[in-house]
Order: C-alpha cells, then sequence, then structure tokens
C-alpha cells in the first residue's frame, strides 16, 4: 500500500455497508479519499472518525444517477487534489422487481445507478488518471455474484441483469485501456451475500432483511477489505488480447 500514500481515491457509496468499510482502509493506509453518496451526514461521522488517520476523507453529495452530479464532483476533484488515482465503484441497489411484473421506473433506477452512473464515473476516472500521468491508476468494480449467476428468485432477476452488465463492462474496460497502451489496471469484485442495508434497501423491511442474513452465515463488510476468501483470480498482462 506504500506507493499509494498521499494519492487520490474516489469510493462512490461510502455511507454505508461496503464503501464505508473500503474508506476506512484506504484512509488508514494514508490516501486522500473522496467519499460520495447523497446522504453526507453519514460520510462527514466517517471524516470525524477518521481524523487521527494517516489519510484523510472529503465527503461530497452525488447523485449517481445525476450526470451533472458526477461530472462537478469530478472538476472539484480535478482542481482541489489533481485528479484522481483510484476510482472505486462501489455504489449500486437491487430493487425486488421481477421481469414479468416489476415497475418500470424500480429496473430504471438500476441501470442508471449499477450501470450509467458506473461508467461514466469509470470514463472521468481514466480521463484524470491520464491527465494526470498516473499510469499505475485503478479502477475497481463492485460486482456481485448475481453478474455471474442467475438466481431462481425472480425478485432479483433485472438486478443480476444489471451485474452481468457490470462483468461485461468489466472486460470491455480492460480492452479499451489495452488498446491506449495504457497501464492503468482494471478489478471486478464480485462477492456473495454480505451483512449491509442492501437487503435493508432492497426488501423495504429490517425484518425481512434480517432473516434473509440469519439464513446464512454472511459475509460482514470488513471481509471485503481485511480476509475474505478469494475463489478465482484471473491475471493477465496488459497487453493480452483474450
Ligand atoms: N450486500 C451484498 O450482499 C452485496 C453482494 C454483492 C455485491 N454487492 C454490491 O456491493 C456494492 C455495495 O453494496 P452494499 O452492500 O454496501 O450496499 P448498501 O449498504 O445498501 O450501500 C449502498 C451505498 O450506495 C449509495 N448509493 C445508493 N444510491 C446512490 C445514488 N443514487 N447516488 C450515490 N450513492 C448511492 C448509498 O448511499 P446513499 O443512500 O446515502 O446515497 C450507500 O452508501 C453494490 O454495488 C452492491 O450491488 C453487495
Amino acid at each position: 500500500m506504500e506507493r499509494w500514500t498521499g494519492r487520490v481515491a474516489l469510493v462512490t457509496g461510502a455511507s454505508v455497508g461496503i464503501g464505508a468499510a473500503i474508506v476506512r482502509q484506504l484512509v488508514q493506509n494514508g490516501m486522500k479519499v473522496v467519499g460520495c453518496s447523497r446522504n453526507i451526514a453519514k460520510i462527514e461521522a466517517l471524516k470525524t472518525e477518521l481524523l487521527s488517520a494517516k489519510g484523510q476523507v472529503i465527503p461530497v453529495r452525488c447523485d449517481l444517477k445525476n450526470e451533472q452530479d458526477i461530472m462537478d464532483m469530478f472538476t472539484m476533484i480535478k482542481r482541489d487534489l489533481g485528479g484522481v488515482d483510484v476510482c472505486v465503484n462501489n455504489a449500486g441497489l437491487a430493487h425486488e422487481a421481477p421481469l414479468l411484473s416489476g415497475e418500470t421506473r424500480d429496473w430504471r433506477e438500476m441501470i442508471d445507478l449499477n450501470i450509467i452512473g458506473l461508467t461514466i464515473c469509470t470514463r472521468e476516472a481514466v480521463k484524470q488518471m491520464r491527465e494526470k500521468g498516473a499510469n499505475d491508476g485503478h479502477i475497481f468494480l463492485l460486482n456481485s455474484m448475481s453478474g455471474h449467476l442467475v438466481g431462481s428468485s425472480a425478485n432479483g432477476h433485472f438486478y443480476s441483469a444489471t451485474k452481468f452488465a457490470v462483468t461485461a463492462l468489466g472486460e470491455g474496460i480492460r480492452h479499451e485501456l489495452r488498446e491506449m497502451k495504457s497501464q492503468i489496471r482494471i478489478t471486478s469484485i464480485s462477492p456473495g451475500l454480505v451483512e449491509t442495508e442492501f437487503a435493508v434497501r432492497m426488501r423495504k423491511s429490517e425484518e425481512k432483511a434480517k432473516a434473509l442474513y440469519a439464513s446464512i452465515k454472511c459475509l460482514q463488510a470488513n471481509d471485503i477489505t481485511d480476509h475474505v476468501q478469494i475463489h478465482d483470480i484471473l491475471i493477465r498482462p496488459t497487453d493480452q488480447v483474450s
């Protein structure tokens, strides 16, 4: 982690869950971390919690479904911090919205956040990395096991489709970086069930989320940053095509 000390990371969806755990880890290791979400109060609290850490938290209010909010955030990052070195595309959500009976607005919100917001952030982050000459820059995508397997539960089918899109985007971004002869890395992380606010938001019920999280021994948000068991790692030279 030493080479990242003092460098700039953006973590989307930083207010709670996996995003907040990533912010803690990066700031403790000395990075300047721009944490964004709609609820800025929770990121302000994270900033206070981490005041004595090596790095710092810079809270930004940003609705990632709104392109202007994203562009304003990247303008601020460039002006005040000189551009990003690491972009963690973590924000994401699911609605219970089956394919044959779900609400169109729920499908659209998942597309806007899980696919479009993530892709705009990646485009702008790579642009800033190239402008500042951060050839060792790194893009992370918080994907999911649902980005590799379609479960039988109808409630998760559309969410799964957005995460399959994230799998395709990760591979597409890798190809475009390679074509530019860039050394910027792209990593897709696909956790199984993690106990966060995710299921509370998806099921719109604390009780139902509790029941889901009690059904198996879940991962905790810290497991993603600390001691998770990683099953498959694909390691390629940045120049490799297939
Ligand atoms: N939990 C799991 O079981 C699990 C498993 C596999 C993959 N994942 C993926 O991991 C990522 C993080 O999930 P999590 O479990 O940490 O979820 P979470 O606890 O529900 O947190 C989601 C984060 O995204 C932010 N967010 C939601 N809508 C936003 C918007 N429009 N603009 C900006 N920020 C927004 C939320 O903040 P605000 O509401 O304040 O905006 C929050 O900080 C997601 O991409 C999810 O798909 C989760």
